[in-house]
């Protein structure tokens, strides 16, 4: 096979599921929240790589929608480090030029956690670089029907024919937005599946999956995932030989 020609560009938009804090922490005989606490290093190598990579988009999977049912005290500790997180790194990917947006249901988050989000989320508005959209209280099936129920009301109002709903409108009123379709989705941790996590914007992504638990991820697994997406053939449908011309 021509391997040359076939060569997929660097992936735009990547999306990652941040798994296996917990079995990390078990393996090291420690508990589960010393896991959560030593991702944040590997959220950092990450989001260091995709600026390094220009990458324009970068979708972390931190809290699901199913996660507020964990014991209260892991929930709580999660919170806390959001929080924390939030506050210490904002300045930092500001000066990067990063743009963060947390997508999600933040409704449920407490009042203290919902105003440092916006206060960050303003600040780094209108930053160019990488957009950096954090995924917490999020859930795949939640934006699909947020973004129904959204359309629904449009239509009631008057601003907007049923005929006019299309993908691309749809799209608009997802948490993605104006972001284009994830190309690559990792998972680390072993475990095969979404959880779900993006399932409208996951339609044609390419899946990567590693046993590497997440707070071992790096720079160099990130390089990994991305050379292996580079061998991919991506055919949205058509034949090989049609996209290899
Ligand atoms: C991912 O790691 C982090 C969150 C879901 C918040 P886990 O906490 O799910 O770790 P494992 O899968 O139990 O090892
Ligand atoms: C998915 O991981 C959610 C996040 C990484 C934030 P989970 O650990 O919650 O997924 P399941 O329960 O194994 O499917
Ligand atoms: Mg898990």
């Amino acid at each position: 096979m021509d391997t040359e020609s076939q060569l997929q560009p660097m992936p735009q938009h990547v999306a990652i599921i941040m798994d296996g804090n917990g079995r990390w922490a078990k393996q090291k005989g420690k508990i589960r929240t010393f896991g959560h606490k030593a991702g944040v290093d590997a959220v950092r190598a990450s989001v260091s790589f995709a600026i390094k990579q220009k990458i324009s988009a970068l979708t972390l999977f931190a809290f699901s929608s199913e996660n507020w049912n964990r014991p209260a005290e892991e929930v709580g500790v999660l919170m806390e480090l959001f929080t924390l997180v939030l506050s210490s790194e904002v300045k930092k990917l500001h000066k990067n030029n990063v743009k963060l947006r947390i997508i999600g249901d933040t409704s449920r988050f407490d009042a203290k956690l919902v105003e440092k989000i916006n206060k960050a989320q303003d600040l780094t508005a209108s930053n160019t670089g990488l957009t950096l959209n954090i995924a917490a209280n999020y859930g795949g099936r939640w934006d699909i029907v947020n973004a129904s129920r959204n359309l629904c009301q449009q239509v009631i109002d008057g601003n907007m024919r049923v005929e006019d709903i299309n993908e691309q409108v749809f799209q608009q009123y997802t948490c993605a937005q104006d972001l284009a379709a994830v190309d690559l989705l990792i998972r680390t941790g072993g475990e095969q599946r979404i959880s779900n996590f993006l399932l409208w914007q996951l339609a044609y992504a390419e899946l990567y999956f590693t046993e590497v638990f997440w707070p071992d991820f790096n720079e160099a697994e990130f390089s990994r995932a991305v050379t292996n997406f580079a061998e991919r053939q991506r055919r949205f449908g058509l034949t090989g030989e049609q996209v290899s011309g």
